[in-house]
């Protein structure tokens, strides 16, 4: 991966005065910019009402007429499949008297939208049906163009329909550059839901998905994945994020041999994975790798020979395996985090991915959804994809000890960040850096026009 020059992203952008409590370097966050009021209308208005967002999976929405409602800051929009299987975004308002048209998700009955409230319908596509009593309103009331439901910018890319509250917003591929380009190299498109939950925290949401911007927390948040090593004991060689414009950012950590000597130490760290939470590295990648302890010579490289025996696996299985797989960076572990709020976590032909957003109108609640994605054979008809549900973050039954571990420091943050003379926070040049790019992004499209 190729990073950008940190001093071409400029800290403290034209009008940067406008922003109340701006980046004045990419080392050090003002606390007030995870709970001040002020701050989260200004991202209401000048960041979620004019960002490309990730609305839905596209395995939600499988067939025509299936619907789910996204939730942003007060907006609430339906992503509806049609006919000819595109997705049209639709502003969820009655054109009569405001009333929301449809909640959570389902499918259409009729293929039609109907308002609760006094019965009027709309087709799919946000056309008008039917008005009830319609010779009752005079006909300035019911033009045909003012009937039809509002659509929002809406395009599909990565698995995920993507929408964008700002009609005059430029193409999501120029928006995701150069992050798109990277997961399209692994075949981002081929992933899909296997299982899908959510949490919500007492804590903003960019406090919340920090957590999972850096590898430094890993030693002492994480204390079974550095092998009973102790902070003091563990080596510095954590990964280093390649940080890029736009506020994206990303690793990808090739395998090499001094990681794993041996398929034990393979098969006992994917199993750290598979066990912790169910996804990267899943049950079936660990049945492909066991065999490998009696097949491998002393001199063979285990990672090679992993990536052989998966790449076997899939095309026996016809798991669809994209050329040159293998030979990402990111095959054996990495992150692609992209602006503003969307983690995808890749690892062989699997992905854990994140989004967080403001929960409801509060700038310390955040919802917090993971998502475990794999590649399925291509035969493999796939349920419709639904959330298992919202669950605590204690909640062992629902939730793995990695995700667990990180959640228990997200909330304790935020309420450190309240302390008297506590000012601001202090970011390692070396292993932080995601975080400051993704705070100097935020701080240019708060002071766009
Ligand atoms: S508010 Fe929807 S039909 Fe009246
Ligand atoms: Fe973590």
């Amino acid at each position: 991966m190729t990073a950008i020059d940190d001093a071409s992203v400029g800290v403290g952008a034209s009008g940067a005065g406008r922003v109340p409590f701006p980046m004045r370097d990419r080392l050090h966050v003002p606390r007030e910019r995870y709970f001040d009021r002020g701050f989260h209308d200004l991202e209401k208005r000048k960041l979620w009402s004019r960002t490309w967002q990730m609305a839905c999976r596209l395995e939600e929405i499988p067939e025509p007429h299936d619907f789910v409602e996204y939730q942003i800051c007060g907006q609430s929009v339906l992503l509806v499949r049609q006919p000819d299987r595109s997705v049209k975004a639709l502003h969820n308002a009655c054109r009569h008297r405001a009333t929301q048209l449809e909640k959570g998700a389902g499918r259409l009955a009729g293929g039609q939208i109907v308002c609760p409230f006094h019965g009027w319908r709309w087709n799919a596509d946000g056309t008008n049906s039917f008005v009830y009593g319609a010779w009752g309103f005079a006909p300035e009331c019911l033009r045909p163009e003012d009937l039809r439901l509002r659509e929002c910018k809406v395009e599909l890319w990565g698995g995920c329909v993507w929408i964008n509250l700002d009609p005059d917003a430029g193409p999501l591929r120029e928006a995701l550059h150069p992050v798109a380009d990277l997961l399209d190299s692994i075949a981002i498109g081929n992933w899909q839901v296997k299982w899908w939950k959510e949490v919500v925290l007492h804590a903003n949401w960019k406090l919340a998905q920090e957590a999972f911007m850096e590898g430094y927390h890993v030693p002492q948040t994480h204390p079974q994945l550095a092998g009973g090593l102790s902070v003091d004991e563990f080596p510095v060689d954590l990964n280093r994020y390649d940080i890029y414009e736009g506020g994206h950012s990303g690793f990808g950590r090739k395998l090499t041999g001094e990681r794993y000597t041996s398929v034990d130490m393979l098969v006992l760290a994917g199993q750290l994975l598979s066990d912790g939470q169910d996804a990267m590295t899943l049950e079936r990648d660990l049945t492909v790798f066991e065999p490998l302890r009696n097949k491998l010579g002393p001199d063979e490289d285990v990672g090679t020979a992993a990536a052989d025996a998966l790449r076997d696996h899939a095309k026996g299985a016809g798991i669809p395996w994209p050329d040159g797989l293998e030979d990402s960076p990111l095959f054996f572990g990495g992150e692609v985090f992209v602006f503003p709020n969307l983690f995808f976590l890749p690892m062989y032909n699997n992905c854990l991915s994140y989004r967080i957003r403001p929960y409801g109108d509060d700038p310390e609640w955040c919802r917090f959804e993971v998502w475990s994605l794999t590649t399925y054979p291509e035969t493999e008809q796939r349920p419709r994809a639904q959330k298992l549900g919202r669950f605590d973050k204690d909640d062992s039954q629902y939730w793995g000890l990695i995700p667990m571990q990180d959640f228990s420091n997200i909330e304790r943050q935020q309420a450190g960040l309240h302390t008297v003379g506590f000012e601001e926070t202090r970011l390692a040049t070396e292993w932080e850096n995601a975080i400051g790019n993704m705070h100097v992004e935020l701080d240019r499209r708060l002071t766009r026009d």
